[in-house]
Parts: C-alpha cells; sequence; structure tokens
C-alpha cells in the first residue's frame, strides 16, 4: 500500500509526515530521496532498539545506536548531553542526519540535540508510541524538563520529515497506547466530532489495532496537527487550542513530580476540568460535558487523583509557561469539535472545577 503522505508547510521549514504499515522499510530510500546527509545518527532507548532496531539496520551509513534512557525523568539536560558526546566523539560534523527512533521523551531530547548541535543539523523524527506519532513528533518542538518545571528549555525546530508506521505500535502496553488515545480525543474535542464519533464506535477495532481503522485514526490526528503548525508555527494563536487539557494537565504532572500518570492521563484530567470548566459557565452543554467523560472513561481506568489536592494543582498553573502578561490563557470546549480561548478564569471557579472533577480539598 502506497503510504499516506501529509504536508506541514512552516514558515521556517516545509516538510511531509510519511504514513503507513511497513513505511519503515521505506526510510533509506525516503533519506535519499530527500538528500539528507549520508553520514546518519540514531538515537533511541535500549528498549526501543531491542524491540524495533533491527528494522532500521538497512540504513545505509548509520553507526552504532546513541542509545539513552527515555523516562519522564531522564528528560533533562544531562541526557542530552550524552547524545553530544556520542556525536562529538564519532566527529558528526554539518554534513550530519539525525534520526531519532522512540517515544516522544526521545524525540523531544534528540530534536533538542539535533537544533543545537553546531546549531543545527538534519532532523528525522520516527516515533515509536501512539503519542509521538499523533503529536510529539509533529511540530518542532523540542527540548526538556528543568527540576522546576516540565519543557522549561527548548525550541522550535521542525524536522526534515516525520516516518509513522503503526506496525511498531503492537508491542506498546496498553497503558502506553491509551496515552496516546487522550491525545487523540484532545483532537477530536476540539477540531473534529468525526474523529470524536470515530473514537466511541470503533474502540474495539482501535484496540485490537487494527490495521486499517488505527492507520486511519493517526492519520486525521496528524493532519489536524499539521494544518494547525502550518498556520501558527510559534503557537502565538490557533496553535493554542491544542493546550485543550494541558493547563491543569501540565500541573497534575508537575505535583505528582512527573512519575504517577502518562502525559496523556494527565491530559484526560485536564480535559475532563476545562469541560467542567466550561459547563459551569454555560458556555458547554452538559450533554457533550458527558460525551467527553464516557468516552474517556471508556477507554480504561485513569490513576487515582482523590488524594491530590486542588490547591496544589492550582499553584502549579500559575506556573505555566502559558501564562501570558500574567494571564492564564485557558482552552475551554464549547462543543465537540468546537474551542474558546478565554483569560479570565477566577480561582474560584477553577477550585469548583477541579472539585468536580475529584480531586481532594
Ligand atoms: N514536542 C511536542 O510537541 C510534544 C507533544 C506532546 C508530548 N510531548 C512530550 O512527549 C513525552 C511523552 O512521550 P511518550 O508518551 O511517547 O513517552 P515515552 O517516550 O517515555 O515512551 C513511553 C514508553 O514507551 C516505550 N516505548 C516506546 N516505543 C515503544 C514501542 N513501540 N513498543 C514498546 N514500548 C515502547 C518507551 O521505552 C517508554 O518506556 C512527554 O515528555 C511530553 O512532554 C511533546
Ligand atoms: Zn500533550
Amino acid at each position: 500500500m502506497e503510504p499516506i503522505r501529509i504536508d506541514v508547510a512552516t514558515p521556517s521549514r516545509a516538510y511531509a509526515l510519511m504514513l503507513g504499515d511497513g513505511v519503515l522499510d521505506r526510510l533509506p530510500r525516503l533519506l535519499s530521496d530527500l538528500q539528507l546527509p549520508e553520514q546518519r545518527f540514531i538515537v533511541s532507548s535500549p528498549l526501543v532498539w531491542r524491540l524495533h532496531g533491527r528494522r532500521l539496520a538497512r540504513i545505509a551509513g548509520a553507526v552504532e545506536p546513541i542509545l539513552v534512557p527515555d523516562g519522564e525523568r531522564f528528560k533533562q539536560l544531562q541526557t542530552v548531553s550524552r547524545v553530544y558526546d556520542a556525536l562529538i566523539s564519532a566527529n558528526a560534523d554539518r554534513a550530519s542526519t539525525l534520526i531519532t527512533f522512540g517515544g516522544g521523551v526521545i524525540g523531544d531530547m534528540a530534536g533538542f540535540a539535533a537544533a543545537t548541535y553546531l546549531r543545527g543539523i538534519p532532523l528525522v523524527h520516527v516515533p515509536t508510541t501512539l503519542l509521538a506519532q499523533v503529536d510529539s513528533s509533529i511540530g518542532g518542538k523540542v527540548g526538556v524538563n528543568h527540576a522546576l518545571g516540565k519543557n522549561l528549555i527548548g525550541a522550535f525546530y521542525q524536522p526534515h520529515a516525520v516516518v509513522i508506521d503503526p506496525t511498531v505500535l503492537t508491542t506498546l502496553p496498553r497503558r502506553e497506547f491509551r496515552a496516546g488515545l487522550y491525545e487523540v480525543i484532545k483532537y477530536g474535542m476540539t477540531s473534529s466530532p468525526a474523529l470524536f464519533d470515530r473514537l466511541a464506535r470503533e474502540r474495539t477495532a482501535i484496540f485490537g489495532k487494527d490495521p486499517g481503522v488505527l492507520t486511519a485514526v493517526i492519520a486525521e490526528s496528524c493532519r489536524i496537527k499539521a494544518a494547525v503548525v502550518t498556520a501558527d508555527e510559534k503557537e502565538t494563536g490557533p496553535r493554542r487550542v491544542l493546550n485543550f487539557g494541558h493547563t491543569a494537565g501540565h500541573a497534575l504532572e508537575a505535583v505528582t513530580k512527573y512519575r504517577r500518570y502518562r502525559h496523556g492521563e494527565a491530559v484526560a484530567y485536564g480535559m475532563l476540568v476545562a469541560a467542567q470548566l466550561a459547563s459551569g459557565r454555560g458556555a458547554l452543554a452538559d450533554r457533550d460535558r458527558k460525551a467527553l467523560a464516557d468516552l474517556i472513561s471508556s477507554l480504561g481506568p485513569l490513576p487515582a487523583i482523590a488524594d491530590v489536592s486542588k490547591g496544589d494543582v492550582l499553584d502549579a498553573m500559575k506556573h505555566d509557561k502559558k501564562m501570558v502578561a500574567g494571564r492564564l490563557h485557558f482552552v475551554l470546549p464549547t462543543a465537540i469539535g468546537a474551542t474558546t480561548i478565554v483569560d479570565d478564569v477566577t480561582e474560584k471557579e477553577m477550585r469548583a472545577a477541579l472539585g468536580r472533577v475529584g480531586f481532594k480539598k
């Protein structure tokens, strides 16, 4: 089957996402078609490399992969330093291509290394988690966490290509798969009622990783992200919509020290908080709020929040990057597939919404 091609055209770079079962086997061809430099470096994690590394063995010119750990805890400058060390000792120059092969943590870290090594070398993402395939590999956000906050150090650095092969997801643990699906719900809720309905209707086929259905869901998600990023590379306008669920979500990740929830799980809670806020203001019909809650719970259990205090979450939100001139910009859903951005959410409203979602007093 011919791969699906989705174009991303940002002011800093235009590139394509190539998506399809088995597209990984075309990677060598793709790299030479793009005329990317011949000296290639692959950054991956030990686990991903053990599971799928042989599929990249055919990349001509690739040396030993650079393997670094990929938990959220390791998403920090020290790990990026190990990538620099490996590049320097291999004499990587500007005529080198860096290929990331892993989930969002590998993509963000190695992407940041590519953006900064020699002030930037060509980058290709080959994402291996659902979250990375539908979200983090597209749009050029790269970076790492700081002890005081998530993704505080980073850059916008667009890749030269993104190669998405859903067959690598067969080894993905169910919880990681669900974590990616919450981001797909985000696309449905902000931008596509059709995608939202599809998730509800074809849940079994999606979890069964039915190739046709899963590829279609990934493609639709990628199209939405590609369109948003094309319209607003640096997140000054429309791209903010994709922060739906992320204000409370990031706060929840921070107060639990990035240990309890997968990123997508925290976003699932964040979407529930935003929906409660919206329905509390009469901006979202209760029927739509309930449809979102039902879809989220139909995917399976989320880790508990009953012992997480509202006050802690509120404090963490105040450190959010989405603060502009001291005001917190909040994406509220107004229907399935539609949102509005507000900056006048009061602490009282926020407490009420957090309470209704089930956070501790
Ligand atoms: N750059 C962006 O625009 C953007 C967007 C969303 C999220 N993110 C970032 O992405 C990160 C989360 O990414 P993630 O959810 O992919 O987590 P991750 O990279 O930590 O991967 C999750 C786990 O899955 C394993 N794994 C990866 N591929 C696998 C496979 N095919 N089979 C089996 N196991 C596999 C990894 O080893 C890891 O243990 C967060 O740090 C988040 O901030 C970035
Ligand atoms: Zn996210």
